[in-house]
């Protein structure tokens, strides 16, 4: 199947690249997910104790492959696992942790333990950056990973290059069971990809089957992931049977957009995105030159309103404030030209700000315990 997405819409999706304005729908449609239903967010909040995180309730999280098995495990009491993982190749920016804060209130909620791969031969592999580079920034992404707030025992760090002995062996059955012909044509390699590259998949994939091995038991994983990540995980699905694993199910995410209005927040272009290590003059000036659904003046915006649904400024409070009541009284506020965007960009920024320096001190305190998150530490 094909893995760009480029239609009269013009917009692609890649495991590397996003560009144009995403059609979530035909995105969906396209890559063959489903979309989350309604019926499946009650039945998400029935099991999680009567609460809906608020990156369901709206409906960032949207789409998924297989998630009615994992609730009806959840149902049953039967075992099950969280993986994701993030590929180090940069600083961490606030998209990023979307999906990880997700997976903490997973973790929490339902008592399941997430394994997260570190890929940094993938980054070596794809990027051009070296392979020392790649795997510091394992460590350090590992520390804002961290410091989302797991416990030790709630998450399991896996970084490649360092852990392969737990992967290699599930790799070397899932890369017996992918033609060379079919990698190429879901990743849309060519002749002149390298070899470690059309290899690398199979390492992704391995890890959605590390929990039935190690648990020695049928243990099917829940992704939490950016869209972007299906083609990885439409192969895990294909093989599993084959493999005799559990099919890996999947919950996939919206992008953040850029502060200037683009897409996706981009690792590329600093100017784009809040770092999480930005320091608070930085995330101010970047918040107070985000592009906004407001009018071109002070007294027309108080005339007419804004318009918070294109307005980029009021996404990130529904991706990063979890307070209904306040995230509602913004729209209205906007809408009625009550509330003017430097108000409002103040008010984010104060939120953000927040966030950044919670995180930022657990960062340091994670540093004295990351051992203890290892996968290495905890199976053999
Ligand atoms: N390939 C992903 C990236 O480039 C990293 C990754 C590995 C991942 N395993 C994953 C992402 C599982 C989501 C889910 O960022």
């Amino acid at each position: 199947m094909e893995t760009r997405t480029q239609d009269t819409a013009s917009f692609e999706v890649t495991p590397w690249e996003v560009r144009g304005k995403v059609d979530y729908r035909k995105l969906a449609e396209h890559f063959g997910v489903k979309l989350i239903t309604e019926s499946e967010l009650e039945q998400i909040r029935k099991l999680a104790g009567g609460e809906l995180h608020y990156l369901l309730r709206r409906g960032f999280f949207f789409a998924h492959r297989g998630l009615d098995s994992i609730l009806q495990r959840i149902e049953k009491g039967q075992r099950w696992a969280l993986y994701t993982g993030r590929g180090p190749s940069a600083d961490l920016h606030l998209g990023h942790i979307l999906p990880w804060m997700f997976a903490k209130w997973l973790c929490d909620r339902f008592g399941v333990e997430l394994f997260f791969e570190m890929t940094d031969d993938e980054k070596f592999l794809v990027r051009d950056l070296p392979l020392e580079e790649a795997n510091k920034y394992a460590y350090d992404n590992a520390l804002t990973l961290i410091a989302i707030g797991f416990k030790p025992e709630q998450l399991h760090l896996i970084i490649d290059t360092e852990d392969i002995k737990y992967l290699y062996r599930i790799a070397i059955r899932v890369a017996k069971c992918l033609t060379l012909s079919t990698v190429k044509h879901t990743f849309g390699f060519t002749d002149s990809t390298n070899v470690g590259a059309v290899f690398f998949p199979t390492l992704q994939i391995a890890v959605a089957f590390l929990p039935t091995e190690l648990y020695r038991e049928e243990t099917p994983v829940l992704i939490p992931a950016g869209i972007d990540q299906d083609p990885y995980f439409r192969l895990a699905r294909d093989v599993a049977d084959r493999l005799g694993y559990p099919k890996p199910c999947t919950i996939y995410c919206k992008f953040v957009p850029a502060l200037t209005g683009e897409e996706k927040m981009s690792s590329s272009r600093p100017e784009t995105a809040i770092y999480i290590l930005d320091d608070d003059k930085t995330v101010k000036k970047k918040i107070m030159n985000a592009l906004t659904g407001g009018q071109p003046t002070k007294e027309l915006q108080r005339k007419l309103g804004g318009n918070p649904d294109v307005c980029v400024v009021y996404r990130y409070f529904q991706a990063y404030v979890d307070d209904d009541s306040l995230v509602s009284k913004i729209y209205n506020d906007c809408k009625s030209g009550n509330l003017i965007c430097g108000e409002c960009k103040l008010i984010l920024y104060e939120h953000i700000v927040r966030l950044l320096q919670e995180l930022r001190e657990r960062r340091e305190k994670a540093k004295d315990v990351l051992e203890y998150y290892r996968i290495s530490t905890k199976f053999r």
